[in-house]
């Protein structure tokens, strides 16, 4: 395995992703697109944290930085909730985040994740896309639980992660920082669906727990274009 070398960064060399926050998603996610080939720095608030995570996981391209680092980087991934500071961290980069590709994952989960803390008509990636108008917004992830990304295979298939957001070419740069992730990306519509979406994830857990499957279970959209029905007889006789 490649040396890590945490000055590459310093010397000039550029994460392709900052992911802010060493907890259950940001752990996990930086380590999937760093062994999906990109290079990634981890930011924590706590000096030496996020190099404690890097030197054990020893995955080549994941590195260890601050805050400032990881928010320099052309696409960053904010993995703490908005109940716990969110919009504020957010509030207090503004500035640096111009043009920067913003990965949304948050749900508006309560202390207790019996509900969210956001009305029905808005969702959390509305709220960061208010907060930082500059930036371009994908929501990802919101609906697959952190122990997915251990073992991310359901019977050798993978499932699928439904991404929103109102700028396509945002949509096709986080598919190319995707390219090579054990995951399928379903383009589920603009950033308003992120209010379904983030719904989505409620029952996720719920059907999840009730099914015996939690933490580890996700969704895939099952169909098959080969047995689309064709307009028949039976259509003829239906009056609209
Ligand atoms: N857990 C899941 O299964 C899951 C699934 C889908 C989406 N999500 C979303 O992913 C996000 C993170 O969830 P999580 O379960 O990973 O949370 P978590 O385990 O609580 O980790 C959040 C991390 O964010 C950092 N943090 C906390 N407060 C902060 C603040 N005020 N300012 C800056 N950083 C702060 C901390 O890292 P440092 O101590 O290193 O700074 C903390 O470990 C949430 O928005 C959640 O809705 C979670």
């Amino acid at each position: 395995m490649a040396e890590i070398d945490d000055a590459y960064l310093h010397a000039g060399g550029k994460a392709e992703l900052g992911v802010i926050g060493t907890g259950r998603m940001g752990i996990r996610l930086a380590a999937m697109f760093a062994r999906a080939g990109r290079r990634v720095v981890l930011a924590s608030r706590t000096p030496g944290r996020a190099r404690q995570v890097t030197e054990a996981l020893r995955i080549p391209g994941l590195l260890a930085g601050s805050h400032g680092d990881a928010f320099a980087a052309p696409a960053v991934l904010p993995a703490l909730f908005l109940r716990d500071g969110l919009a504020e961290l957010l509030e207090a980069h503004a500035g640096q985040l111009d043009g920067t590709l913003v990965i949304d994952i948050s749900n508006p989960f309560n202390e207790d994740y019996s509900d969210y803390i956001l009305p029905w008509d808005t969702s959390s990636a509305e709220v960061v896309q208010a907060l930082l108008p500059r930036s371009r917004i994908v929501g990802a992830f919101k609906h697959v639980f952190s122990a997915v990304f251990d073992a991310p295979l359901f019977d050798g298939s993978t499932s699928d992660v439904l991404v929103v957001g109102d700028d396509d070419q945002a949509k096709a740069r986080f598919l190319a920082l995707a390219e090579g992730t054990p995951f399928r990306y379903l383009d589920a519509g603009p950033l308003r669906f992120a209010r379904t979406l983030e719904r989505l994830t409620l029952i996720t857990g719920r059907v999840g727990r009730q099914s015996g499957y939690y933490p580890r279970m996700n969704w895939r959209l099952l169909g098959d274009a080969a047995l689309v029905p064709r307009p028949g007889p039976m259509d003829g006789l239906v009056q609209s």
